[in-house]
């Protein structure tokens, strides 16, 4: 005899994600896949420098090899429903990565990370990506809450949940590995309801950038 199935296990598991997210007429979402570890590692590689001083994976992904096996990961990760990631496109080209660190389905939240190569920062690529994935998941996945969280010494990361108009929670001390040690970790959090008045209020959350 088959095990019943709960109910709202088997209402997630309908759930289809597209392989292309369009966030405007410049960027756009892929699904992570395989034949993108040359690129997407040799984008990391060449920011290598910049990138580490916040990312602790920087430094353990030292070939293709190592890249193809975060996107393995990923895949793995959206098998088991629990969240994507995906590769950021503008004007035809790769220039970071984002993506939920995870579904929480008993609670309805989750957490988005972000990163961007250094030429691809100052064109508020990330602020209009990131929107998009708060819309995803308060509509597409009915999720009542998102995360966002960034070393305290992060200004540029700080700065896109501000602009989106999440509220700053609180600070997790020594939370978070960065090159320079550990550092305190600032959690950003914006609710439905949040999000809700906001774009009806013609807020951050749906002011044209
Ligand atoms: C965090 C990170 C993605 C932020 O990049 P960013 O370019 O500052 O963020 P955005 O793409 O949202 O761009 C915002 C900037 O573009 C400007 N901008 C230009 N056009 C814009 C537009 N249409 N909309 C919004 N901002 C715009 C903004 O004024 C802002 O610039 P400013 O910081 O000089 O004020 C990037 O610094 C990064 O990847 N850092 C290294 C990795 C990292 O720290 N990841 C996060 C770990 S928590």
């Amino acid at each position: 005899m088959r095990e019943p199935v709960p109910r709202k296990r088997s209402a997630r598991l309908v759930t289809r994600h597209p392989a292309r997210i369009r966030v405007d007429e410049e960027i756009e979402l892929r699904t992570v896949r395989e034949q993108d570890a040359p690129a997407l590692f040799a984008l990391t590689d060449q920011n290598r420098e910049y990138l580490r001083r916040w990312l602790p994976w920087v430094d353990d992904t030292r070939s293709a090899g190592d890249t193809l096996a975060f996107i393995k990961s990923s895949q793995e990760q959206l098998r088991r429903n629990d969240g994507f990631q995906v590769s950021v496109w503008y004007r035809g080209q790769l220039a970071g990565v984002m993506g939920y660190h995870y579904w929480d389905w008993t609670n309805r939240k989750t957490e988005i990370g972000y990163w961007l190569a250094a030429p691809f920062q100052g064109k508020g690529i990330m602020t209009r990506a990131c929107r998009t994935l708060v819309d995803y998941a308060f509509g597409k996945l009915e999720f009542n809450r998102v995360e966002i969280r960034a070393a305290a010494g992060n200004d540029r990361s700080r700065a896109l949940p501000e602009r989106l108009g999440f509220r700053q929670e609180g600070v997790l001390r020594g939370a978070e590995r960065t090159a320079s040690g550990p550092a305190d970790q600032v959690v950003y959090g914006l609710l439905r309801s949040d999000w809700e008045a906001l774009r009806s209020g013609g807020g951050p959350a749906t002011r044209s950038l």
